[in-house]
């Protein structure tokens, strides 16, 4: 079967909400009718995605939607400096990344809070962008497979068969993320195989068939034919590229 593919920028702790504005009056703007059928996803700190949310309403034909960076699981209360599901489905986000390699970093985020919150993004009908990726030195140790399909495993914990058809997962080895680096396509690839038998044998074979799969880690506008090129590659989850329209643009082209 054929994926949709999907191109998702996560502008992480960057952009204030007056230059978000302007960048997605940009995106929204240069965003050509042609690209053929890709789901576009933006992901503005969570103080840009109100000015998001209402130019991307105005632009009826913007073919952009929205999603957040993070999310807390609780539903409601007195969680001071939290978000929850339910306020980011109000701000018409339609996707959420859980379990970024810099949250696991800095906020020390389990494998365990990550199942938590895929469970409570998908009851409020939002579907998680999870994220996984190894070390250099796991990768070095020839050990990258089994420790990012053992993150999965854990933040699929819970989480039942009907609830895990809109998931989509990101495979962004740590090493390549704002770096310059890459693995090559084929040895992404094979991770992200690794990724939907894994799927596979949580969820049926139908499941993984549909499910996506993005690779994240240092995508630009140079290097995206040969990402795009393979099987089980179907979309990137891009962090500096995703800063530049021009650059944004381009691997949504590249990928439509
Ligand atoms: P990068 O970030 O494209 O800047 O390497 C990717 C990511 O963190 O998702």
């Amino acid at each position: 079967m054929t994926r949709k593919p999907m191109i998702a920028g996560t502008w992480k702790m960057n952009m204030t909400a007056t230059e978000a504005t302007k960048l997605v009056q940009q995106l929204a703007y240069q965003y050509e009718d042609n690209y053929g059928e890709i789901d576009v996803v933006i992901c503005p700190p969570f103080t840009a995605l109100r000015s998001a949310q209402v130019i991307l309403d105005y632009e009826t034909k913007s073919k952009i939607c929205i999603g957040a960076q993070d999310v807390y699981w609780e539903p409601k209360g007195a969680f001071t400096g939290a978000i929850s599901a339910e306020m980011l489905k109000n701000l018409s986000c339609v996707y959420c990344i859980i379990g970024h390699s810099e949250r696991r970093e800095y906020f020390c985020e389990s494998d365990e809070q990550v199942a938590r919150k895929a469970v409570a993004l998908t009851e409020a009908g939002i579907a998680p962008i999870l994220c996984c990726g190894e070390t250099l030195e796991t990768r070095e140790a020839g050990e990258a497979i089994s420790f990012v399909t053992d993150q999965i495993r854990a933040a699929l914990d819970g989480l039942p068969a009907s609830q895990a058809g809109g998931i989509v997962l990101a495979y962004e080895p740590i090493w390549a993320i704002g770096t310059g680096r890459t693995p090559s396509p084929e040895q992404a690839d094979e991770v992200c195989a690794a990724l939907r038998d894994t799927f596979c044998d949580l969820y049926g074979s139908a499941a993984a068939e549909q499910l996506r799969i993005l690779y994240g880690g240092s995508m630009n506008p140079g290097n995206v034919e040969a990402f795009c090129a393979m099987p089980n590659i179907d979309g990137g989850l891009v962090g500096g590229a995703s800063l530049k329209a021009d650059d944004f643009l381009a691997l949504v082209k590249a990928f439509s």
